[in-house]
């Protein structure tokens, strides 16, 4: 379908690719992955032919159309929502508009010209075209009386749906997308991940949230070493069938024979949870082909991330009462009571970020302009990680230099021990010299965690804390709060995180709090709570 052959991509002496070759095929969903900067979002540009490679080619086959979403979700604002679906087949939308404008000023002059426009129009079914768009948008959700309404007037959450609609428009063969889950809510990622396991075209996509990963792609297409390599199977798989493959290299003693059973068996287990999944899509299906030839160890670096606790909390932990919150007369959350327990893992949640975001800096005491009160179990000690820690990167510090800030003992204060934080969050050698003030968004991040365990709390707080992450610290991170034996309140878009740590959902609306004790996939799908969500938000 889609090939790529001798590929190499170079900027300045910075070389990404190097004699790549490979080939993407019908019917199959690629997830690309691979660390930041190692060229991803370059090679989707390259693959949609917006940006040319140093050498080699990109073949797609003839007849064949490629299509890419569009990622910047205001670009069409002056557009109505039908043409911008039409955009999507490119010599057709001119045709149209050259029409358009020479039908709005009329005269005999550009009568003629019309006509032979008119002319290439039904040459290409445009007519029908039109017509397709709008039973497209209506399948995507989008009612018919909206069809004509200026982009900038619909709701950002319908945006997506229609640039979704616009990419699939004429029915690619190749659909390309780079991170489209980015900046989506919980439903309409949902949706999302359905349409697009059920879309039978080939899918080429980037993503660092793995609950998407897991659900639309058939293979993961890794890229490393300035290779890319295709997998069979989803990111779960991937990224435990490596770990394992990993663990066995270092097994020397082990008989090939014995490793080659131990694989075998992997297999077999995860096959059997994808097809127990409820929304076993044709998709899903494919990865009944997985084979053990095809597993290698990652060469990935994971950070280890490990919180300790210096004491276990006694049983009160964080008691709130009649909290209110109000935010430039807007009402986020309303006489909230909740009673936190010793070792819950509660999602925090609410449709506002803001409400999410509010709560957390009131009950650290960032934040005093609420009513209520809470009270901290006097056993207990606390570690937050906030969604903006802008504030603690200020000073002209080296990263150890940084991190001593909080150290509270000699012990504390000494270089190696430092050094040891800054060594689990992959900042050895050199790196934990560099200054704190020039740090990108996820480097900050892995500070901010070195700092967390330093402090060897029994309570975590952590709003949004997979925001600017990749994959590899992603994973080790969700991975670390599941064994975490404390505490955690927590607020995240990341659905495996909510999913897999929460053992309690609490949400906060603008007329109180819904407080359940059961996974976060069960409260987003019990239809009482649904109807409830609906009541509690809405005026
Ligand atoms: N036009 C360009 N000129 C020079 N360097 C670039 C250009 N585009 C991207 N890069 C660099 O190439 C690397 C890969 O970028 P990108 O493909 O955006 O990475 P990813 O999407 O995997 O995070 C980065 O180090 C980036 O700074
Ligand atoms: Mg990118």
């Amino acid at each position: 379908m889609l090939s790529v052959s001798n590929l190499s991509v170079q900027f300045g002496k910075r070389v990404l690719f190097d004699d790549v070759n490979t080939s993407f095929n019908n019917g199959n969903c690629y997830g690309i992955i691979g660390a930041n900067g190692s060229g991803k979002s370059t090679f989707l540009k390259i693959l949609a032919g917006k940006l040319d490679p140093t050498s080699g080619h990109v073949h797609l086959e003839p007849t064949k159309r490629m299509s890419v979403l569009e990622q910047n979700h205001n670009l069409y604002d002056d557009k109505n929502v039908l043409d911008t679906v039409i955009i999507g087949n490119k010599s057709l939308y001119d045709v149209k508009s050259e029409m358009d404008k020479l039908y709005a000023d009329y005269n005999d002059e550009n009568a003629d010209k019309i006509g032979v426009l008119q002319q290439q129009f039904e040459e290409m079914d445009g007519w029908n075209a039109e017509s397709s768009a709008a039973a497209l948008l209506s399948n995507l959700g989008i009612k018919e009386n909206l069809h004509f309404t200026l982009m900038k007037d619909v709701d950002a959450k319908l945006k997506v749906r229609i640039l979704l609609a616009q990419s699939l428009f004429g029915n690619p063969d190749v659909l390309i997308m780079d991170e489209p889950t980015n900046d989506l809510d919980y439903e309409t990622i949902t949706w999302l991940e359905n349409f697009l396991a059920n879309f039978d075209n080939c899918i080429i996509v980037v993503s660092h949230d793995r609950h998407f990963l897991d659900s639309v792609c058939t293979h993961i297409s890794d890229i490393d070493f300035n290779k890319i390599t295709h997998y069979s199977g989803n990111y779960t798989f991937w990224h435990e069938s490596s770990q394992l493959a990993l663990r066995q290299r270092t097994q020397q003693n082990k008989k090939s024979e014995e490793k080659k059973k131990e694989l075998q068996e992997f297999i077999a287990r995860f096959s059997a949870n994808v097809a127990k999944s409820k929304q076993a899509t044709s998709r899903k299906k494919m990865i009944e082909k997985l084979n053990i030839e095809e597993i290698k160890p990652s060469s990935r670096r994971y950070p280890a991330i490990i919180f300790d606790r210096d004491r276990v909390a006694g049983d009160q932990i964080l008691n709130i009462e009649n909290l209110s919150f109000t935010l430039e007369g807007v009402k986020l959350f309303d006489k909230i009571d909740l009673n936190i327990a010793k070792g819950d893992k509660v999602v925090i949640f609410s449709k506002d970020s803001r409400a999410t975001t509010a709560f957390y800096e009131i009950i650290n005491s960032s934040e005093n302009k609420f009513s209520g009160k809470f009270d901290w179990g006097i056993t207990t000690s606390q570690s937050y990680l906030p969604i903006d820690n802008h504030d603690f990167f200020t000073k002209d510090l080296d990263l150890v230099e940084w991190l001593r800030i909080w150290a509270t003992t000699e012990e504390e204060r000494e270089e190696v021990y430092l050094r040891g934080f800054l060594g689990k969050m992959v900042f050895s050698g050199e790196e934990a010299l560099k200054k704190c003030n020039v740090l990108s968004g996820g480097e900050k991040v892995r500070c901010m965690l070195s700092r967390m365990m330093m402090f060897r709390a029994n309570v975590l707080m952590l709003d949004e804390p997979t925001n600017h992450l990749d994959l590899e610290s992603i994973t080790a991170f969700n991975n670390s709060l599941k064994k975490f034996k404390g505490t955690i309140l927590f607020t995240t878009h990341d659905h495996q995180f909510a999913q897999s740590i929460a053992n309690r959902v609490v949400e906060l609306t603008p007329k109180g709090i819904i407080d359940r004790y059961m996974k976060f996939d069960e409260y987003m799908q019990d239809d009482k709570i649904k109807d409830l969500r609906n009541k509690m938000y809405n005026n």
